[in-house]
């Protein structure tokens, strides 16, 4: 048997090592330093997925958000501006907010009566005698996520002060962000009905892995395809058309389209016809033209958003790490602006598939927690990806592809993981 720890004198060159083309090591996701680098080098430097603008509608609006580890509070001033405060109190460290979500232009910390502006400034203190006066604490006030960017309401933010911007961060996968968003009638999406939040004995990796893994479906999901006759299944199969992208920048997409263009039958991926959804093909008709059925044909993507922003079809998922073997999977039903018939639907599929008892995420988090406690184990040492290596080509706009079945999506992952960690 091979070493099965890295040793302390080569950390050099160690991702190099723990990560190859066709196999990655299990301390990657057992490792508690490895988890602390992590944080650094992606976690607290790149962009990350913490909200959607539509859950802080009107202004002084707030919501409580996770940025990793760090508790943040999402909220929009009174000019209409998004911000990112860390929940913690410039005098003493306590946490300031308490409530899921609310309205407020202040926040008071309830241990001495801080008061911040929800921009973060501080506002004021009480019995300011002791410290001089008033306005005495310039510089004091809340942590701010340094960086906060939107692209079509999907709210990220970056602990670096600088770095690539989020639409170099987001690359190719915006278009996939344009894909959802092109099909609602009047070009919104809104994410406010609510977040189920998945607590996850889980590395997070083995989540961002497994949102474009096309292998697993026709087992994981067997059954409930088998029970409901749904044809989710075969769009997964060895004879599937679909491909499996690796988008760049470690974004990567299961690509349905070639299933449906192959049918060429409008509403298809959502499990509907057009004529019990009248009012929202008229609309897209009106908005669109000739090219919504292009659209109702094609669907919405099924893309992986590097670290954290998974887009499945209908509905959102936010995974957060906790610690190297916990994260939370928070998920919401994506509501089209103008489609209310398809809007009350993806609530009840979503609660359905995703909820505490939904049928498709109790599946996947048996198998992510599953693998959790595998890898623990020390040998073998390593997990293969090099499924579908040897048939991989390139598609016209220069991307990777792979078969529905394939580990490109994978490979598209640890390439990027890799470049961040060895920074
Ligand atoms: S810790 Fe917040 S006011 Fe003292
Ligand atoms: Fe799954």
């Amino acid at each position: 048997m091979t070493s099965v720890l890295p040793s302390e004198s080569s950390l050099d060159g160690r991702f190099d090592r723990l990560i190859q083309p066709d196999k990655v090591h299990g301390t990657l996701y057992t490792d508690p330093s490895i988890f602390a680098e992590e944080l650094r080098r992606i976690w607290f430097r790149t962009w990350v997925f913490v909200g959607h603008e539509s859950e802080v509608p009107q202004p002084n609006d707030y919501v409580r958000k996770k940025l990793a580890t760090q508790d943040v509070i999402m909220t929009r001033a009174a000019d209409g501006q998004v911000h990112l405060l860390i929940n913690r109190c410039a005098h003493r460290g306590l946490q300031v907010c308490d409530d899921a979500q609310g309205n407020s232009s202040s926040f008071r910390c309830p241990y001495h009566g801080w008061t911040y502006r929800n921009t973060g400034e501080l506002l004021g203190y009480p019995y300011n005698k002791g410290y001089g006066g008033k306005n005495q604490l310039a510089g004091l006030g809340m942590g701010r996520v340094p960086r906060v960017a939107s692209y079509q309401g999907f709210v990220f933010g970056s602990m670096a002060e600088d770095g690539p911007s989020l639409i170099e961060h987001l690359g190719a996968a915006a278009g996939e962000i344009d894909r959802l968003v092109g099909l609602s009638p009047e070009g919104t999406v809104s994410l406010d009905v609510g977040w189920l939040a998945h607590r996850t004995r889980s590395n997070w990796k083995f989540l961002a892995e497994n949102e474009t893994d096309g292998y697993h479906p026709q087992f994981v999901h067997g059954s409930i395809f088998g029970v409901t006759g749904s044809p989710i299944g075969a769009l997964y199969s060895d004879a599937s058309t679909a491909v499996t992208r690796a988008l760049g920048g470690g974004h990567s997409e299961n690509d349905l389209r070639p299933e449906f263009r192959s049918f060429a039958e409008p509403m298809r991926w959502f499990g509907t016809t057009p004529d019990r959804v009248p009012k929202y093909v008229a609309a897209m008709e009106q908005a669109y033209g000739e090219d919504a059925s292009r659209r109702m044909i094609e669907g919405a993507p099924h893309v992986m958003i590097f670290p954290n922003l998974f887009i499945a079809e209908i509905q959102v998922f936010n995974i957060q790490p906790v610690a190297v073997g916990e994260c939370t999977q928070y998920a919401t039903a994506v509501q089209l602006g103008g489609g209310e018939e398809l809007n009350r639907r993806m609530i009840s599929q979503s609660i359905g598939s995703v909820g505490p008892a939904g049928m498709l995420l109790a599946d996947d988090t048996e198998m992510y927690e599953r693998n959790q406690r595998g890898v623990e184990m020390l040998d073998p040492e390593w997990l293969d990806v090099r499924r579908g290596l040897g048939r991989e080509r390139t598609d016209d706009a220069g991307f990777t592809i792979g078969a529905a079945t394939d580990e490109t999506g994978m490979r598209g992952f640890w390439k990027h993981y890799k470049s961040l960690m060895e920074a």
